[in-house]
């Protein structure tokens, strides 16, 4: 069957009669922006739901629409089986034995019977190889496995971090994302609360928000803590003890305890972070897909993973702008237990709900499948705007289905429900009524069509552990893959990296000249044998539309290993100014050569104190807090061994120090219990501790991969230094920029003469506010280095950091010249290519509109010649009745005309006139020739559309690909210096494994801080 291959549009299959149960001669197309309205898909085990889902995953693909999959079967996996060459031995390694075994053949009789009928069935939707290769290049596609390594791993922990723009002015947004949060973990150790009823939930919210307003990133440690001792004394009006007795909160802690007690935690805690962003887009914004396998998870495991994930996916959505065109899809295959009616309400329930309301105006469309219709809150589907209703074994299946779909429709519609009741009674596997509340003409049947993938069903985990090694490899995850999960699996004949790209992929289909065939007919003898009983009377033909080129960003480069693994697809974290891991636009401190170019924003990734990752040694971790000025000489230990993970610091508040242990090491020298007389003219600031001795302790052992396996004591230090921070105004009429940046500046040692190179000496600026005349507590205070305490210098150095930051403050923002869309400053690449596809897609989909009106006025006008050759041959009752009995079960062509001006219609009439064409050469004896002109004008304007449509599509796409920058600089005026003077550091004294290690107190706030 010939179809177009239009931008936008969906192919899914043909229309069909169930009287006959023969396929129709018209080809069903799904208008990708009625999925923001969401679709259901029911039907009885074996209905083909997933089959058609898949086929719906594989246009969006070809259209570069991102998607996430909830895959509690594991059938979805099968995307990622697509073989171009559609060779045996591709599908060898693949093909399910039992199958084979009941099929009474040997593998390799069994593996070239389903080689050969992916091919036939294939070829019979019209579907060249290519199209496969080309779906196959148009995104990533991955495995998730959380809770097990065999296919990428997912990090839960991203999800407890701070939120990246701060608390303040976002607090709404972030509470919900506390509940949900919240409500995962308590289903994780099986317990379902209820947000406002349940001291459970209003505790560990409260520690969630508290930790979150301080800028302040939790792990489940920290949350076992704090359960049991909290870091605020209220809750609302009682005392914490009151409302939640210290005894049962112990055993909160405990069952939190099991979770990372578990043999399983580690593997919760490693991998990727659940970030939607990442999940939807790879560095360079091309669409992945990206399936989250939980077949071998529990229950709660379940429904933690999927209400994660769903949390996730509405706080970014809310971060999005509003859209008309579809953006995304999020899959979730069977839903059953996941969605039920009330007052069952399983913490994923809410979340759904949520998404099912508010994803149409960010373009998600959210796909739920089951065979369980009568287990869904259909009172929550009201808002659905698309149904697939396979066929139902029950009554009362399809009552509730029904009910639901009559909830759900709207007056204009023409929804008869009576005779959808009957449809549905006497569906075949792969037929489904597909009722879209934007096509006013009212549910037709659709057969759906063969899918790409080979729909093995699912894999195991050591398949996907196969699947996903070469993207295993890339991230750093190399897992041996003999390594024991019980039976080796074979390794694909194609090695999964090594498989080669077909040599020669065929050109773009010229449809060579169809022979007409007089009516649908049975296999002619070169068919293969034709298994699915619903596609053998079909003729399969060679006409097929030309595959097509994937909107968006550019494709791959040529060598995408099998799997769709880009080559370069870069591991987390993406380097800087790529990827959103980190803060956004955080700076690393430019290296001395790269001064005074330091143009980006003043923030550094990481407080100045810390050390790199690579650091080795305890040694190594004083390095960077200069030994010169702050020398940490061992000493001789006094005090306490404590074991880690023993009571909280008394110290572990941010911004006090409520106590000194005295038990720690006795003091580095340089330093004293007063600060040194000081010049009364220059102003002195203490900067908070915003990290606890318990965190920064945590944090020496990730960074340097030891263990503190003794704690000694900490003691607070101030280390003095010139403290300079400036706030940078930009102001950009045409980009709406409006930003205030802050640069800080921590130079230690200052001497009294050398040049100051500022930008060796970034810091994390600091609000203001937070920066005090007294110290926090009691301390140890660092000698004054010279500079410091030379009046005349300190002035000098004023005019010269404002001169330095006027001289390197650069805001660079990303634009779209032909979008004239300007990115935010606070935009990665990435960021900003999203953005420009979306409104690309946008502007894309418009003229896809426009150009396919005109093309249907042409074809009105061949309508009418041929409706006039049938009328003048007394033909045309006789065709309009062949064609009646069929429209009973699809649409009347009266109906059908409702959905004009739609691109579906236009597409789906290209085909449908063939249907008068073929009843009409059955009978226009003598008039053969002229209707073959007409045929011949049809076929002619459907090829010229359709590459009316591709020039659209790649104009669009090449616009989407253009990323130009524009910079900024801001005036003089506009560089205020906010904090200048002696800034006194706080820097915890600690010893640990008997040694003594500076540790750093003091790190910035999350965001850049907007200046006030
Ligand atoms: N689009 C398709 N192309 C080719 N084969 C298909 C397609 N859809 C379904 N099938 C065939 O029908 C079988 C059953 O379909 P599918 O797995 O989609 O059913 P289902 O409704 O999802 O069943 P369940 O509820 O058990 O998951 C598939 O294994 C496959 O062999
Ligand atoms: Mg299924």
């Amino acid at each position: 069957m010939p179809f177009i291959e239009a931008p936008t549009t969906f192919y899914m299959g043909r229309r069909y009669d169930p009287s006959t149960h023969r396929l129709v001669d018209e080809v069903v197309y799904y208008d990708s922006r009625d999925l923001t309205t969401h679709a259901v898909v029911v039907g009885m085990t074996g209905s083909g739901k997933t089959g058609l889902c898949i086929d719906l995953l594989e246009e969006a693909v070809l259209d570069n629409i991102p998607a996430i999959v909830i895959d509690p079967k594991g059938d979805i996996t099968n995307l990622l089986l697509t073989f171009p060459n559609l060779r045996p031995e591709d599908f060898a390694p693949w093909i399910n034995l039992d199958d084979a075994r009941r099929a009474g053949l040997d593998p390799a009789e069994y593996t070239r019977d389903v080689a050969q009928q992916w091919r036939d069935g294939l070829t019979s939707w019209g579907i060249v190889p290519q199209r496969i290769q080309v779906m196959k290049n148009a995104a990533q596609f991955s495995i998730y496995t959380p809770g097990s390594d065999a296919g990428l791993p997912v990090s839960i922990l991203d999800s407890l971090r701070a939120p990246r723009e701060g608390w303040f002015g976002y607090e709404e947004a972030h509470r919900e994302r506390i509940r949900g949060l919240v409500t995962a973990l308590m289903a994780l150790i099986g317990r379902q609360v209820d947000p406002v009823k349940d001291r459970e939930h209003v505790l560990v919210s409260n520690i969630f928000e508290n930790a979150w307003k301080a800028g302040l990133d939790l792990n489940l440690e920290d949350i076992i803590l704090q359960v049991q001792k909290p870091p605020f004394a209220k809750l609302g009006v009682f005392d914490v003890d009151t409302f939640f007795p210290e005894k049962d909160r112990n055993k909160l802690a405990l069952e939190l305890n099991n979770i990372i007690a578990a043999p399983s935690f580690q593997s919760w805690i490693t991998g990727e972070p659940m970030d939607v962003k990442h999940l939807f887009y790879t560095a360079e914004g091309r669409a992945r897909v990206s399936i989250f396998y939980i077949a071998h998870l529990s229950d709660a495991e379940r429904s933690f993973m999927i209400t994660l994930l769903l949390e996730n996916m509405l706080a970014w959505m809310r971060s999005l702008s509003g859209t008309t065109s579809l953006r995304g899809i999020l899959y979730f295959d069977e839903v059953f237990g996941h969605f039920p009616p009330a007052p069952r309400n399983p913490p994923t329930k809410e979340p759904l709900l949520q998404l099912l309301k508010q994803a149409r105006a960010f373009g998600i469309g959210v796909v739920l499948a089951t065979q369980n219709p009568g287990d869904l809150d259909y009172k929550g589907l009201s808002n659905a705007g698309t149904w697939f209703i396979g066929k139902l074994q029950t009554e009362n299946d399809k009552n509730r289905v029904l009910g639901g779909l009559q909830a759900a429709a709207t007056a204009t519609n023409n929804l008869n429900v009576d005779n959808i009741s009957k449809l549905i009674s006497s569906l075949d596997p792969r037929v489904f009524v597909l009722h879209n509340v934007h096509d006013e003409g009212g549910p037709i049947l659709v057969h759906s069509r063969w899918s790409m993938s080979y729909l093995r069903g699912p894999l195991t985990r050591q398949q996907v552990r196969v699947l996903m090694e070469p993207q295993r490899r890339a991230l750093g995850l190399s897992a041996p893959l003999s390594g024991g999960m019980g039976t080796p699996m074979p390794m694909p004949a194609v090695s999964a990296a090594s498989a080669p790209i077909p040599a020669a992929v065929p050109p773009p289909t010229q449809p060579p000249a169809p022979t007409p065939q007089p009516t649908v007919q049975p296999p002619a003898q070169t068919q293969p044998p034709p298994p699915p009983a619903t596609d053998s009377h079909y003729v399969p033909r060679t006409f097929a539309a030309a595959p097509p080129t994937p909107f968006g960003a550019p494709p791959p480069p040529p060598d995408v290993p099998e799997g769709g693994v880009a080559p370069k697809f870069t591991p987390p974290p993406i380097p800087e100014g790529v990827d959103d891991i980190n803060p956004p636009t955080p700076v690393a401190k430019p290296a001395p050569s790269e001064l005074p170019a330091a143009s980006p924003p003043p923030l550094p990734a990481e407080d100045q104190g810390l050390p790199p990752v690579s650091a080795a040694t305890p040694a190594d971790y004083e390095v960077l807090f200069d030994n010169n000025a702050y020398p940490a000489h061992p000493v001789p230990v006094e005090g306490s061994t404590e074991f880690l993970g023993g009571p909280v610091q008394a110290a572990g508040q941010p911004g006090r120090t409520s106590g000194l242990t005295q038990q720690g090491p006795s003091l580095p020298e340089g330093y004293s219990q007063k600060p040194s007389a000081l010049p009364s003219s220059t102003p002195q600031f203490y900067l908070p501790t915003l990290i606890s001795t318990q965190q920064a302790i945590r944090e020496y052992e990730k960074r340097l991969g030891v263990d503190a396996s003794t704690f000694g004591g900490a003691q607070l230090l101030y280390r003095p230094v010139l403290l300079a921070q400036l706030a940078v105004r930009y102001l950009d009429r045409k980009s709406s920029v409006e930003e205030d940046q802050r640069w800080a500046f921590h130079v230690p040692n200052l001497d009294k003469a050398s040049l100051v190179r500022w930008g060796e000496y970034q810091a994390t600026p600091i609000d203001p506010n937070q920066v005090s005349g007294e110290p926090f507590g009691e301390a140890y205070y660092g000698t004054l280095p010279p500079g410091l305490t030379d009046t005349k210098r300190m002035t000098a150095l004023k005019a010269d950091v404002t001169d330095y930051v006027y001289r390197s403050a650069t805001l660079v923002i990303f634009y779209n010249s032909t979008l004239d869309i300007y990115g935010s400053p606070h935009d990665n690449r990435r960021d900003f290519m999203i953005k420009i596809q979306q409104k690309a897609r946008e502007a894309r989909d418009a003229e896809i509109d426009a150009t396919t009106k005109k093309y249907d006025k042409e074809l009105d006008k061949l309508d009418d010649k041929l409706r006039k050759l049938l009328r003048d041959l007394n033909t045309d009752k006789a065709v309009l009745d062949s064609l009646k009995r069929e429209d009973l079960y699809t649409t009347g062509e009266a109906v059908l005309s409702l959905m004009r001006g739609r691109t579906t219609y236009t597409l789906s009439r290209m085909s449908r006139t063939r249907r008068y064409k073929t009843a009409a050469q059955e009978r226009a004896v003598g008039a053969e020739a002229e209707v073959a002109d007409i045929e011949e004008q049809i076929q002619q304007r459907q090829q010229e559309l359709q590459n009316a449509l591709k020039d659209v599509n790649d104009k669009w796409a090449k616009i989407a690909s253009t990323v130009e920058e524009v910079k900024l600089t801001p005036y003089k005026k506009d560089i205020t210096l906010e904090i200048y003077g002696i800034g006194w550091v706080p820097t915890w004294y600690a010893v640990l494994n008997n040694q003594p290690v500076m540790l750093p107190a003091f790190s910035g706030t999350k965001a850049p801080t907007p200046a006030a």
